[in-house]
């Protein structure tokens, strides 16, 4: 495809308004004021969030800076075909999720949002523009977008970019302001410059990246597949930590001070959740099946076997520690969402240790400071469903029996007999344990599912504490 730039002032749109659009064009607009950046989505109340007080999206300072550009250069709407039209740059950033049917059900990425993106892209455009992929692909993507494109009508041309986000939630602005790196992959050296000149606004120019279109889609998949790595591979060591009285915190600091391993991303949990690790890695491990490469394919699908070992094996705890029954019992669940300072619940592993406890028959009291009740017990409905989709009425009782979600962390522990802490929220750090385990059953048991809180203080106080890949503290009182 020819390259033919155009000198006019910078318009950008974003096609996705979700957890990866929504805080990378608020960024965009704020360093950029003379830049009209327009966010779209087809959910209408999605966009109708973005431009009232609560955001569909919680991120620490994220209000902030929208509100900054919200009004001045960053307009949020459902006109999906307005904003191609006017703009000369394109990001897609819609939702890739892993495909539930047909081919490669399970592991593929479901491009279908995609491929709307770019039909609609190639129907409502004329002259010139730039289309970036900001969403996770498969390697090669581009080259289906760049083919839908070619169909356009109006006579339209294009250059495909691959620039994908690195962003991690709960620290998504700080990411965008300061990232480690951003990557834009093209062919046309024009177009990469023209995605360069905005990035280059607030990142210093040795932290843009330039790569082949493959090789940046290539880097996503393969960043997201080692970072995950990491979690399963100390989460391996945490099980044998339990079982021969190591403590897999000391243990991780111990190797994380070899400057070859590094001290990130080595805290023992009861498993990895959010929308990319697990989507990613299935990506991976289905292109390395389509090439041939089966030895590669098992070798990154042991990643995501390990982190469903690591939700079982906690599950199983709870259960063997709990005299082999929880029917009946209450269990207060702190924490829902996939980690800290989020309000996403995508493949969190809170969902499936309630899941597993709820197959027990456990009674769920469940607690997360910034999950609606609304969300949890649809992402615990979706757990439940079979391979066409539908959830038994057997387990929407289940679910309406069994499942509480209140509005604080004491009133979820108030009569229980165990909490398993799922999330790393601070504020479980900071409440007052002593009310805690006074309003519980004895023995009262707690399984610390992200190795938060004090062990040997709660022990003292009289609680039966189970932690990650740590020796076990059995109540003084
Ligand atoms: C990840 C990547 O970090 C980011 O670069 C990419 O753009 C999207 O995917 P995200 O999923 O938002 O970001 O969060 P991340 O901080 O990576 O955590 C993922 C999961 O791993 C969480 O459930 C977290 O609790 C868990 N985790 C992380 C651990 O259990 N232990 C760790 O040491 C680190
Ligand atoms: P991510 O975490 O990748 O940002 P989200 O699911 O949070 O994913 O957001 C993706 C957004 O993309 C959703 O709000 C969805 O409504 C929107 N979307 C999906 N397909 C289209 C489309 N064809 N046109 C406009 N918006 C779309």
């Amino acid at each position: 495809m020819t390259s033919k730039i155009a000198s006019t002032p910078t318009r950008i749109c974003c096609i996705g308004a979700g957890y990866v659009g929504g805080p990378t064009m608020a960024m965009i607009a704020k360093q950029c004021p003379d830049i009209l950046v327009h966010v779209v989505d087809l959910n209408q109340s999605r966009i109708d969030q973005w431009n009232s007080s609560e955001l569909p999206v919680y991120e620490p300072g994220l209000q902030e800076v929208v509100e900054e550009a919200r009004g001045r250069n960053l307009t949020f709407s459902t006109d999906v075909e307005g904003a191609i039209r006017d703009a000369n740059i394109i990001f897609i950033a819609v939702n890739t999720p892993t495909k539930a049917f047909g081919i490669g059900a399970g592991r593929a990425a479901n491009l279908e949002f995609i491929e709307k993106c770019a039909r609609k892209i190639a129907e409502c455009s004329t002259g010139h523009k730039v289309v970036v992929e900001k969403s996770t692909l498969p390697v090669r993507t581009a080259e289906a977008v760049k083919r839908i494109l070619k169909s356009a009508a109006n006579g339209a041309t294009f250059d495909v970019l691959s620039n994908p986000e690195f962003l991690a939630e709960g620290t998504a602005v700080q990411d965008l302001l300061q990232p480690d790196r951003v990557l834009i992959g093209g062919e046309s050296a024009a177009a990469v410059e023209q995605l360069v000149a905005v990035y280059g606004r607030w990142i210093p120019r040795d932290k843009i990246l330039t790569t082949n279109l493959w090789s940046s889609e290539l880097s996503k998949l393969t960043a997201n597949a080692f970072l995950a790595q990491r979690v399963s591979s100390i989460n391996a060591i945490s099980a044998l930590c339990e079982a021969t009285g190591a403590d897999v915190d000391e243990v991780a600091k111990a190797i994380g001070t070899d400057s070859r391993i590094g001290p990130k991303f080595l805290k023992a949990s009861v498993g990895f959740g959010g929308s990319c690790f697990q989507k990613d890695i299935l990506n991976l491990v289905y292109l390395c099946e389509h090439f041939g490469l089966n030895e590669v394919a098992k070798y990154w699908e042991q990643v995501v076997v390990m982190n469903d070992y690591q939700k079982k094996r906690f599950s199983a705890r709870i259960v063997r520690t709990m005299f082999h029954t929880v029917s009946d019992k209450k269990i207060a669940i702190w924490g829902f969402a996939f980690k800290k300072d989020t309000n996403d619940t995508r493949e969190s592993a809170a969902i499936h240790i309630c899941r597993d406890l709820l197959e027990e028959r456990a009674r769920l009291t469940i607690y997360d400071p910034r999950v609606p009740e609304s969300q949890v017990r649809s992402e615990l409905e979706g757990i439940f469903k079979d391979a066409l989709g539908v959830v038994s009425e057997r387990h929407k009782q289940l679910i309406r029996d069994h499942v509480t979600v209140v509005p604080d962390a004491y009133s979820a522990a108030e009569n229980a007999h165990a909490i398993a802490v799922l999330t790393e929220w601070d504020e479980f750090k900071k409440l007052d344990m002593e009310r805690v385990f006074q309003g519980m059953h004895r023995p009262a048991f707690l399984f610390d599912g992200r190795n938060i809180m004090d062990a040997c203080r709660l022990s003292e106080m009289g609680f039966e504490v189970h932690s990650i890949g740590r020796p076990s503290y059995h109540g003084n009182a």
